[in-house]
């Protein structure tokens, strides 16, 4: 049976390409669910790609991941450093989670250095640009074995 992940990408994410090209890269989302797509398919994954500004929306998906996915790979933006109901919705989540983050946040302003996300996750990816979304993917295969 195949495996669901949930790729869930948080606010302004919609922008990527086009914000920042010099912190977040020229890729696209759209690209970004392209090479996400086919490196599921690679690892025998069925990937429900997501992305919203707005914070319940996020927390709905991950309710809705609960009985279905196996694992989130899930880049919160913003609200990494700022949603306690995106980190209680992720505890009422079983399964494995990848947090990702396209930008070395640890190596930017100091605000980004705290995740509320990270005391969940099972794996932190930050810094290795949209690639951290394959390398997430890669790791949730290994995680879910
Ligand atoms: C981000 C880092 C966050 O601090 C920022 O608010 C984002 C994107 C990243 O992918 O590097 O929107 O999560």
């Amino acid at each position: 049976m195949t495996s669901i992940v949930y790729v869930l990408n948080g606010p302004n994410l919609n922008l990527l390409g086009q914000r920042e090209p010099e912190v977040y890269g020229h890729e696209t989302l759209a690209d970004v669910e392209t090479a996400c797509r086919k490196a599921a398919e690679h690892l025998g994954l069925e990937i429900r790609f997501h992305q919203s500004n707005a914070e319940h929306q996020l927390v709905d998906w991950i309710q809705a991941a609960r009985g279905e996915a196996a694992a989130i790979v899930i880049n919160p933006a913003a609200f990494t450093h700022t949603s306690v109901a995106i980190l209680d919705a992720l505890n009422a989540f079983d399964g494995a989670v990848v947090e990702v983050h396209i930008s070395n946040v640890h190596k930017r302003e100091a605000f980004r250095h705290h995740s509320y996300v990270s005391g969940r996750a099972d794996a932190v990816i930050a810094g290795c640009g949209t690639q951290g979304y394959l390398l997430a993917l890669q790791r949730v295969a290994t995680l879910i074995g």
